[in-house]
């Protein structure tokens, strides 16, 4: 990783932006990778501008990893103002564009959080409930999860009891 890239991804996780539940969401979507056990949601809030539905806001909470808090974090601050077409458009590198390219080893944490916007998008296509966020059982992603399977779009959850 470039001494850069690593950096930006310190400072990401040291402050990530739009981290955290969205109560009034319109849409949100889930991903769980198998592999390293890790989890990350995404929220999003749409508005009309000209005539066009855009993002006005997107928000994530992550489970177990630190460079997705860091991708999600840049990539939730891009996705303002973006139409679902330009959103749904967007590769995990372009999403993880601000904090230059990642490491081998850490590309499938960007598309997690990839996989978690189109998630999103899609639920939005259908018309699916945006989840029960707000629900006081709705407190971290953990109890957000087990609420709602059903609106969790497309879940993939393995749970790794050691933590790796
Ligand atoms: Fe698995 Fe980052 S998403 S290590």
């Amino acid at each position: 990783m470039s001494e850069s890239t690593e950096e930006k991804i310190r400072q990401a996780i040291a402050q990530p932006m739009n981290m955290g539940e969205m109560a009034d969401a319109d849409a949100v979507g889930t991903v769980g990778n198998p592999d390293c056990g890790d989890m990350l949601r995404m929220w999003i809030k749409f508005t009309e501008k000209d005539g066009k539905k855009v993002i006005d806001r997107a928000s994530f909470q992550s489970f177990g990893c630190q460079t997705a808090i860091a991708v999600a974090s840049v990539a939730t601050e891009m996705l303002r103002g973006k139409s679902v077409d330009e959103a749904r458009a967007l590769s995990s590198a372009e999403l993880a564009e601000d904090l230059g390219p990642l490491p081998p080893m850490k590309i499938h944490c960007g598309q997690m959080v990839e996989g978690a916007l189109r998630s999103a998008l899609e639920a939005e296509e259908s018309a699916a409930p945006a989840s029960v966020v707000g629900s006081p059982d709705a407190s971290n992603l953990i109890h957000s999860l087990a609420a709602a399977p059903k609106h969790a779009g497309k879940l993939r959850i393995v749970l790794d009891p050691t933590g790796n």
